[in-house]
C-alpha cells in the first residue's frame, strides 16, 4: 500500500468516522455548521506516520504492549533540537492525555479542598478538572491591553500567598489566547511558586505550532528549580492525533515522578497501546519536514483571518497569535453576551466555534477560532459571518 501526503488545502471527508469536531457538531451547536471547534485540525497526518501505523495493524495480534524508556529517544531528540532542553528519558512518565495527566496531578499532589490557580480565560479542563475533584479554582486573571493579554504578577503572587493554594496549572502556549510565553516570565513565575511551595503543572501541548517571531521556551528550561515542576508534551497537536490518546509528561524529581506514578498505577490506566507509541516516536523521528509545512501553511491561515476581518468585518476584533491553530475573536463590539453571539454565528452564520464564556468570564463575547483547516474552510466561514452581519444591519 502506498502513502503519500495530502495537500494541506484538502478537503479529506472526516464525517462518518466518528469524529467529533464533525459528527458532533449538529448536536452540540443545534444545527448545522461549518465547524471550525474542537482543537484538532483537518489534514492528514503525515504520510510516513500512517505507514508505520498501518504496519503495526497488518501484524494480526493487538495484544498488550509496553514501551521503555529508551524508545523516548525520538521524543528526546525533537526536544533537543526544537526546544532547546535536555530530557531525561528515564524523567518520561507515559499518560493516555494532557487533561487526564492534569486529573492524576490533581489527585497526587493536593487534597480535597485545596486550592489551583489557573490564568482565564484558558482551556475549560483546567478548571472543571479541578472542580471536579472538588479543589477549589482561584483564577490569575490575564490582563489584556488593546488585544494582547500579559500575566498578571502581583496579582498571581498575592494569590500564592493563600495558604491553600497547592497548584498552578500553566498553558504555555497559551489556549485560547496565543500567546507563547517569554522565558523569563515563565522563570519568574518558578521562582515565586517554589517561593510559595506551590507545585506547577506546564501544560506544553501546544509547544510546535510557533509563528515567526515568537520563540518557544519550556519551563524545563526556564524554571529555577525542578522540586515542584511537572510539563506535559504530547504529539497529538503537533502531528493532529489526539484521537490515538498518547501524552508525554516530564517529572524531574524523583519523589515527585513515584507519587505520580502511584496515582497511574492505582487507578490502572494503561497509557500505551498497540498503536500508539510506535506512531507517537515514527512522528518525533520522521514528521519535522510536515510540522514545517504545516506550520507555514496555519499561519497563512492566521493572516488571511487577520487580513479579512480587518478589512471586512472590522467590528470584530483578532490580534495574530504568537502560536496554536486557536484565534481568539473579540466581537463585543457588536454581541454583548455569549448567548446573542452564538445566536448570530449558529443562527444566522452557521459557523460552529467555541464560545468564548466557556473559557472563564473574560470570555463572555469572544469566540475561538480553530484555523487548522483547509483556507476554503476559513474563507467560507468569514464570509458567512460577514454576510450574515450584513443582512443583519
Ligand atoms: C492546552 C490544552 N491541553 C490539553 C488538551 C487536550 O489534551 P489531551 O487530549 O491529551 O487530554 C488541549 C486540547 O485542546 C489543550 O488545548
Amino acid at each position: 500500500m502506498e502513502f503519500v501526503d495530502y495537500g494541506f488545502d484538502e478537503k479529506i471527508e472526516r464525517k462518518g468516522t466518528n469524529c467529533y469536531k464533525w459528527d458532533a457538531a449538529e448536536k452540540v451547536f443545534g444545527g448545522e455548521v461549518l465547524p471550525l471547534w474542537v482543537a484538532d485540525m483537518d489534514f492528514a497526518v503525515p504520510a510516513n506516520v500512517r505507514r508505520t501505523l498501518a504496519e503495526r495493524v497488518l501484524h494480526p495480534v493487538y495484544g498488550y504492549t509496553f514501551i521503555e524508556s529508551e524508545e523516548f529517544k525520538p521524543f528526546a531528540d525533537w526536544a533537543a533540537k526544537r526546544y532547546g532542553i535536555t530530557v531525561d528519558k528515564d524523567h518520561i512518565v507515559n499518560t493516555p492525555g494532557v487533561v487526564n495527566a492534569i486529573a492524576m496531578a490533581i489527585n497526587a499532589f493536593t487534597n480535597e479542598g485545596d486550592e489551583i490557580i489557573v490564568q482565564t480565560p484558558v482551556y475549560p479542563p483546567f478548571f472543571k478538572t479541578a472542580k471536579q475533584n472538588n479543589r477549589a479554582v482561584v483564577e490569575n486573571k490575564l490582563k489584556f491591553n488593546d488585544g494582547y493579554y500579559e500575566m498578571d504578577f502581583e496579582d498571581f503572587e498575592e494569590k500564592l500567598k493563600r495558604e491553600s493554594v497547592k497548584l498552578f496549572i500553566l498553558c504555555n502556549p497559551h489556549n485560547p489566547v496565543g500567546r507563547v510565553w517569554k522565558k523569563e516570565d515563565l522563570a519568574r513565575i518558578s521562582e515565586l511558586c517554589i517561593k510559595y511551595g506551590v507545585k506547577i503543572f506546564s501544560d506544553e501541548i501546544h509547544a510546535d505550532i510557533i509563528f515567526k517571531g515568537s520563540r518557544f521556551s519550556s519551563m524545563l528550561s526556564a524554571a529555577k528549580g525542578f522540586e515542584n515542576l511537572i510539563v506535559a508534551f504530547a504529539p497529538s497537536k503537533t502531528f493532529n492525533m489526539a484521537g490515538l490518546f498518547f501524552s508525554i509528561i516530564v517529572i524531574p524529581d524523583e519523589n515527585m515522578r513515584d507519587i505520580f506514578k502511584k496515582q497511574i498505577e492505582k487507578l490502572h490506566i494503561p497509557a500505551v497501546n498497540a498503536f500508539n507509541g510506535s506512531m507517537a516516536m515514527s512522528a518525533y523521528r520522521e514528521g519535522e519536514g510536515w510540522v514545517e509545512e504545516m506550520l507555514s501553511y496555519v499561519e497563512g491561515n492566521a493572516d488571511y483571518v487577520v487580513d479579512f476581518i480587518e478589512n471586512r468585518i472590522p467590528f470584530i476584533k483578532v490580534k495574530k497569535q504568537e502560536g496554536t491553530y486557536l484565534m481568539w475573536l473579540d466581537f463585543r463590539g457588536k454581541f454583548k453576551t455569549s448567548k446573542d453571539l452564538k445566536d448570530f454565528l449558529v443562527r444566522k452564520a452557521g459557523v460552529g466555534l467555541n464560545d468564548g464564556k466557556d473559557y472563564g468570564e473574560q470570555g463572555e463575547g469572544f469566540a475561538r477560532l480553530n484555523i487548522g483547516c483547509p483556507r476554503d474552510y476559513i474563507m467560507e466561514a468569514l464570509e458567512k459571518i460577514e454576510s450574515a452581519f450584513q443582512g443583519n444591519i
